[in-house]
């Protein structure tokens, strides 16, 4: 059988960081593909051809099938074919992961690693950090409510409160944070100028792992130092568990160890901004939201939800077959690798009634952002738990809520989001 192609403006939007930051024409590509080739092949210049995942179903399917979809044999996140052969030159054993964390790993590594932290992010255990999470959220409403009726939501709210509650369960100090904020901006937007390390557009494969490179290492030097201290001086930290964890009787080798502390430094709070920055967007829009959820009676977790969902902050992530596999009506032979859609996932017709529209009022919200199976994002709950009490905290202190100006996305292709949020308020 032969495989279904996307016809080139499709091919092209999926993997152009400006479309995710210009969002809605990109919707218009990715409706177009659910509706008439939902698993078909992206052909671009320089880049392996992959499959384009663009229903919830057959997302889901291939992200509970991790022996057959396998997350360490191809990159986790598009690569272009000369990013990948560099990539794959610069790592050792050539498997072309810069990083090796718990999201490149499969069985029987993933799991293992996982279980070391997991119980951590389980709701039970982040009972336990919630009023430490409260306070970070009154600090941060304060220094808002001081700076004046105006501020950039999305720069000087929504970047530096997940940052401060991840770092704080993680046990970096608050004067490393500025350091912690730049990386992670750089490790996840390098293609956006405004956010890279030289601030111009990246033009190269070598100049993106140049400083892809530049980013991981400044993380191992700050890592290394930690994990030193936490196995001299313990404490009540995360930070402490991964530097002193056992994986088959052994400490953590140095590469999986830099890996751990970089994906719950990282993975915690870029995205974790952009559902906040998004749930404020939408509230700004829309006055009788906005009244609604600033009674501080109001249960804030449909508003969460459907924040989660609207915004998507991690757009994709690839997965490789290990075998031949029948799905969605399509064979995918081994070796084929996939892109992950969520966007896509999270307006799918098919699951969600009136797609496009910002309702937190679903009754039962089957939002994807989080991906799904085993790799299901580990901080689900930190996430949630995060928002619904800086939403509390922040709303009922709000009189009125108004955009102040042109809100502009992050211009990448993994995780999105609001970079401006211009709002104006008032407080009583
Ligand atoms: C994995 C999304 C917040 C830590 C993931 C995945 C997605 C995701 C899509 C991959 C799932 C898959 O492959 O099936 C998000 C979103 C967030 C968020 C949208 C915020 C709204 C957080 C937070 C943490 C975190 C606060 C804090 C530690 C992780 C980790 C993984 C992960 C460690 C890798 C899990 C694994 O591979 O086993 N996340 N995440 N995330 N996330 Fe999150």
């Amino acid at each position: 059988m032969t495989k279904p192609i996307l016809p080139g403006e499709v091919a092209a939007a999926v993997i152009n960081p400006v479309a995710y930051g210009q969002w809605e024409p990109l919707h218009e590509q990715l409706a177009w593909a659910r509706a008439n080739a939902p698993l078909a092949v992206a052909e671009n210049p320089n880049h392996d051809p992959f499959w384009l995942v663009t229903r919830h179903a057959d997302i889901m399917a291939i992200s509970r099938d991790p022996q057959r979809f396998a997350n360490g044999i191809r990159p986790t996140v598009l690569t272009d074919r000369d990013g990948e052969a560099l990539a794959r030159a610069a790592t050792p054993n050539n498997d072309g992961h810069l990083i090796r964390s718990l999201v490149q790993m499969d069985a029987p590594d993933h799991m293992k690693y996982r279980l070391l932290t997991q119980s951590w992010f389980m709701p039970k255990n982040l009972k336990i950090v919630e009023e430490r999470i409260r306070e970070i959220a009154r600090d941060t409403v304060d220094h808002m409510l001081e700076a004046g009726g105006e501020c950039d939501f999305a720069r000087d709210v929504a970047a530096h409160y997940p940052l401060r509650v991840i770092m704080d369960i993680l046990g970096v100090p608050p004067e490393d944070e500025p350091r912690m904020l730049m990386l992670t901006q750089q490790l996840f937007g390098p293609t956006d100028p405004e956010l890279n390390r030289s601030r111009e557009a990246i033009t190269s494969a070598e100049q993106a792992i140049a400083m892809l490179n530049y980013v991981i290492a400044d993380f191992e030097n700050y890592f290394g130092a930690l994990t030193a201290d936490r196995r001299a001086n313990p404490r009540e930290d995360i930070a402490t568990v991964i530097a002193n964890a056992m994986v088959g009787g052994e400490q953590i080798p140095d590469r999986e160890l830099a890996g751990y502390y970089m994906i719950i430094a990282t993975a915690g709070h870029d995205t974790t901004s952009a559902s906040t920055a998004g749930a404020m967007m939408e509230l700004a829009k829309n006055p009788a939201l906005f009244e609604r959820f600033r009674s501080a009676e109001s249960d804030k977790a449909g508003l969460i939800e459907e924040a989660i969902r609207w915004t998507t902050p991690v757009q994709h992530f690839m997965r490789s077959a290990k075998e031949d596999v029948e799905i969605g009506g399509q064979t995918i032979h081994a070796g084929d690798w996939l892109m992950l859609n969520y966007v896509s996932g999270n307006r799918d017709e098919e699951v969600f009634t009136d797609p496009f529209a910002f309702d937190p009022d679903r009754v039962k919200n089957q939002q994807i952002a989080f991906g799904f199976g085993a790799h299901v994002c580990l901080g689900q709950h930190l996430a949630r738990m995060e928002m619904r009490i800086l939403m509390e905290e922040l709303l009922p202190r709000l009189k009125s809520l108004e955009l102040a100006g042109e809100p502009a996305r992050v211009e990448s292709v993994f995780v999105g989001g609001l970079k401006r949020l211009p709002l104006h308020f008032r407080t009583h």
